[in-house]
């Protein structure tokens, strides 16, 4: 009955979509545990790509169930238009895709405020997605939010919305001096999402545990990455959920023995979306050059993304809390015109060095990162299959990444399709 967690090690944008897609061919069950649509997984094949922000990437293969858990936040809008999507490109999604009854929704007034929100906080802004993620589990924490069941109740959606609304009015009026609401123009648009959505509700805790106890096997989708974690991660620089392991069993109901893999996804250099620290950025032509060569540009929001060298001090930060069994290393083909490639193995701090990563981000925005060199490899590695075929410059680079963090890397990625992928 095992589980297998695939997590970002980083701040998201690792490549999961193409990771999971992956090994979905051997799993029964794919499900989401965290986050909303401010995830974007790209998954490229036979020339098609396509970019998943709700359902799970399992769904491209017609024998896996998908799941969205109890932890995700759901945009009512957002899922029906990425079911359309998927039913429009001949896939099935009755009997295969379940949604939690759990699930918080995001409603119209999430995006409002977390707007208002950003422009009131002005320098300090988070750099958000502005899908109204942060302030949908507010909502949840705070005992008011409406969830996917609520939906399937016309009059109990009326009441909570109206309730909900006119807190939220009050709040986007008098604290953030921005519009009111139309309260009745979406409880009216709302109200018609039941028999939409009725077809995909379920018990998803009891579906999975069922299937775990039939000897089934689950693959739990992370979102984002582990340094957005809002515990763990760059706070206040983070997602309002838990992209680490522990929001595996949180957000789908599973219990922590039920996991036997866990499988940290590592891009071969970083990128980061929003603001916050990031000790090896690189601010100068290398990092356009990595932006331009990665295609480094957000499948959410289009946004350009901050590019740096790998940082193995935060690698092994992550990879300490999540307990990485195996890597999958993505995007090194992106590597294969630089002449040499730096790796951060650790910070000088007030011009003392250290391996540890600092948990408040007052010392991180000091930090100093210390780099070893290493040559590049001087040929296209695209589409690369075995590791035989990778020159030894780019093995040297893989065994000192896997070696500093003491984690195999069982999967390594050479391009954005299926079959541009090395099984070790
Ligand atoms: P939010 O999740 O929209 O609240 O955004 C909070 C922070 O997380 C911002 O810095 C976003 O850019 C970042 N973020 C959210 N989702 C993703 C993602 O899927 N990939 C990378 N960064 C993300």
């Amino acid at each position: 009955m095992p589980v297998t967690v695939v997590i970002g090690s980083q701040w998201g944008d690792e490549g999961k979509g193409k990771i999971v897609d992956l090994i979905s061919q051997d799993i029964d069950i794919v499900a989401r545990y965290q986050g909303g649509a401010n995830a974007g997984h790209t998954i490229c094949w036979e020339d098609k790509t396509f970019v998943l922000h709700l359902v799970p990437s399992g769904i491209f293969h017609e024998g896996v169930k998908c799941v969205i858990g109890n932890g995700v936040v759901i945009d009512p809008v957002a899922v029906m238009e990425e079911i359309n999507m998927i039913r429009d490109l001949g896939y099935s999604v009755e009997g295969r895709l379940h949604i939690s009854h759990n699930a918080h929704l995001i409603m119209p007034y999430h995006k409002k405020v977390e707007e208002a929100r950003e422009r009131w906080r002005d320098a300090g802004a988070i750099g958000t997605t502005g899908r109204g993620i942060g302030p949908a589990y507010v909502d949840k924490f705070a005992r008011t939010g409406i969830r996917v069941v609520d939906l399937l109740d016309r009059d109990v959606l009326r009441k909570k919305l109206l309730l909900s609304m006119e807190e939220k009015n009050a709040i986007l009026q008098n604290v953030y001096g921005a519009e009111k609401l139309d309260i009745n123009a979406i409880i009216e648009e709302y109200v018609e999402f039941d028999k939409l959505i009725d077809p995909f509700v379920t018990d998803t805790t009891d579906l999975l545990c069922s299937a775990l106890r039939d000897g089934k096997n689950v693959l739990a989708e992370g979102a984002q990455g582990s340094l957005l974690d809002v515990d763990f991660g760059t706070y206040p620089f983070v997602t309002s959920s838990h992209p680490t392991v522990g929001g595996c069993c949180t957000g789908l109901g599973v219990p922590p023995t039920s996991i036997n893999r866990v499988i940290g996804i590592v891009k071969a250099y970083s990128t980061r979306v929003g603001n916050g620290p990031f000790p090896t950025e690189l601010l100068d032509d290398q990092g356009d050059e990595l932006r331009t060569t990665g295609g480094e540009f957000g499948a959410t929001t289009g946004r350009p993304r901050r590019c740096g060298w790998l940082d193995l001090v935060a690698l092994r930060y992550t990879s300490m809390i999540n307990g990485f069994t195996d890597l999958a290393i993505t995007k090194l083909d992106v590597l294969s015109n630089l002449e040499e490639i730096k790796v951060c193995t650790g910070y000088k701090v007030n011009g003392s060095s250290t391996n540890r990563f600092p948990n408040d981000i007052r010392t991180l925005e000091q930090v100093e990162p210390e780099y070893e060199t290493f040559p590049g490899w001087g040929t296209d590695i695209t589409g690369v299959t075995s590791m035989d075929d990778l020159p030894t410059e780019a093995r040297d680079y893989l065994t000192f990444m896997s070696d500093f963090l003491g984690v195999r890397a069982s999967i390594v990625s050479s391009g954005p399709k299926r079959e541009q992928t090395i099984l070790c």
